[in-house]
């Protein structure tokens, strides 16, 4: 009958998990299967399949029969799950895999190592590990459970629920937002504020908004306040790639890197200019948006910047965001780099790079690349360097945190700048030195306000909406929320396909 095979570092996330996140439970060890089916699970959730370099049988490893895998033919396990194994990774490949054995078991192997693989890159020790699979392969279900009307709810229920968290308010303004309806409110008391900050997830709960609840702001008057209640995501008003490509025609020509991560909440597109950031966080819990936001930026800088004013480098350890942008003339060192090894060596490069501009700037006599361009003393392309899972890479190779850290501090003047989005930020991956110098935060949705913390400095991201709801905190200006542009694999295509056609 045949097998599924694991590789040696299969067996070593397999053994971490049994260790610290299924073995604590019961006194005797855990069987390795429910691990392998948990990580079929995850790979399942991936939209694209997974790699045939999986397939490789390597000796170091181990094996595993379907007896015990699927509990096929198996007496000692009640139920045999083969059929369902096999319906469920038919419909994954559009394919008859009933009575072809071979393309079964491959299949099986594939998903299942992608999905230990998954577990090695996203789940860490400090996390317990039934919290983590709850995120990762709930999130969407979570997000998708809501309660929540699609009609604004009236002003007498929003006052009356005011009143139960202890706020004497007077609405006096609705405005219909892209997916929440603004409630201005006039606080009878400054205290009020405080009150309202403090109170917002139990007036959520009051409202029956679900997880996802309301969010204040500020104003410029003293004593109003924005509430923004969310409507259901059915009567969202959406913002595509043909939205981002008209806005993009629009775009400010003044700005070195314009970017349009979406829109803000009343609709109208949020742009700001990277070059100003100058380096950004992206963070947010797995599917909150962060690659579609990191596409939508990435799109923007193409769109608006040739080869000669801008070079992107790209580092993503999953390999499966950055590939479509695989020869574009933008591109650093002509590659994408999909490995902690290799992307330790492209931020060396960086670094030094760092110190031939300082030099050359030094030279020329004028203190950044802005003035060398001004000048028309030196014509130095910016570098934006994109980071997926940052984390991950931390995580795997220590010299790249301190590499980040060194652009970080100096690279503003020599033009390049790091854009770095990851899933947990916390103090292991995202270090004071780090924290201070990157300035710039998109929060995406979080589980908790410690999270939002991290990233943000502030609460409020495990309010959010998920699917590129986002707080956007720009160097010395307020908090924004903005909503993010569904940026799909096919405005990729396009965006590579005008690029390539440019040159
Ligand atoms: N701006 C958006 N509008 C609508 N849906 C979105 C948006 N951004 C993300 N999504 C949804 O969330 C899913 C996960 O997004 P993704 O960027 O891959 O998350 P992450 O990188 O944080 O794991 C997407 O496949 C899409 O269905
Ligand atoms: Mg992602």
């Amino acid at each position: 009958m045949a097998k599924v095979y694991t590789s040696a570092s299969d067996e070593e996330i397999i053994k971490r998990i049994q260790n610290k996140g299924l073995g604590l439970r019961t006194s005797t060890s855990t069987p390795k299967w429910p691990i392998l089916r948990l990580a079929l699970t995850r790979s399942l959730k991936f939209s694209t399949p997974p790699d045939e370099g999986l397939d490789r049988r390597d000796s170091i490893g181990s094996e595993y029969s379907f007896e015990q895998l699927t509990g096929q033919d198996n007496k000692a396990q009640p139920e045999d799950f083969t059929d369902l194994f096999c319906a469920l990774l038919s419909v994954y490949h559009n394919e008859n895999l009933f009575g072809d054995d071979e393309r079964y078991a491959k299949y099986l192997q594939r998903h299942i190592r992608r999905g230990l693989r998954e577990f090695a890159t996203s789940w860490r020790e400090s996390h317990d590990f039934h919290e983590y699979l709850y995120q990762e392969l709930l999130s969407d279900l979570r997000q998708s459970a809501q309660t929540i009307s699609d009609k604004p709810l009236d002003q007498s229920s929003i006052e009356s629920a005011l009143r139960d968290i202890g706020v004497q308010a007077e609405i006096r303004q609705i405005q219909e937002g892209a997916r929440l309806t603004r409630y201005r409110l006039y606080l009878a008391d400054v205290n009020d504020r405080d009150r309202l900050n403090k109170g917002l997830q139990k007036l959520g709960f009051i409202l029956g908004l679900g997880n996802q609840g309301a969010l204040s702001s500020g104003t410029d008057e003293s004593r109003t306040m924005n509430l923004d209640i969310p409507r259901s995501s059915e009567a969202w008003q959406r913002f595509s790639g043909a939205e981002l490509r008209t806005w993009l025609q629009n775009r400010n020509s003044e700005w070195r890197l314009p970017v349009y991560p979406g829109v803000d909440v009343m609709g109208d597109p949020f742009d700001f200019d990277l070059a100003e950031a100058p380096h950004l966080l992206v963070g947010g819990t797995t599917g909150s948006g962060k690659s579609v936001t990191l596409h939508a930026l990435l799109i923007s800088l193409l769109h608006s910047c040739s080869p000669a004013d801008l070079q992107v480098c790209l580092i993503d350890p999953k390999r499966v965001e950055f590939n479509s942008y695989q020869g574009i003339p933008h591109l650093y060192a002509n590659q994408v780099v999909t490995n902690a090894g290799d992307a330790a060596e492209i931020l060396g490069h960086l670094v030094a790079e760092m110190g031939i501009r300082e030099e050359q700037l030094v030279k020329a006599g004028v203190r950044d690349i802005d003035e060398a361009r001004r000048s028309h003393r030196l014509n130095l392309p910016r570098i934006v360097i994109f980071v997926e899972e940052m984390a991950d890479l931390v995580m795997q190779n220590e010299e790249i945190e301190s590499l980040l850290v060194r652009l970080a501090q100096k690279a503003r003047s020599a033009g390049i700048h790091l854009v770095l989005a990851t899933q947990r930020p916390d103090a292991e991956t995202f270090s004071g030195l780090l924290r201070s110098n990157i300035p710039s935060r998109i929060a995406l949705t979080v589980q908790k306000a410690s999270e939002s913390r991290i990233i943000l400095d502030d609460h409020g991201a495990e309010l959010l909406l998920g699917r590129g709801d986002m707080l956007v905190r720009l160097i010395g200006q307020p908090i924004k929320r903005v909503h993010g542009v569904y940026v799909t694999i096919d405005d990729i295509a396009l965006a590579v396909k005008t690029v390539k056609g440019r040159t």
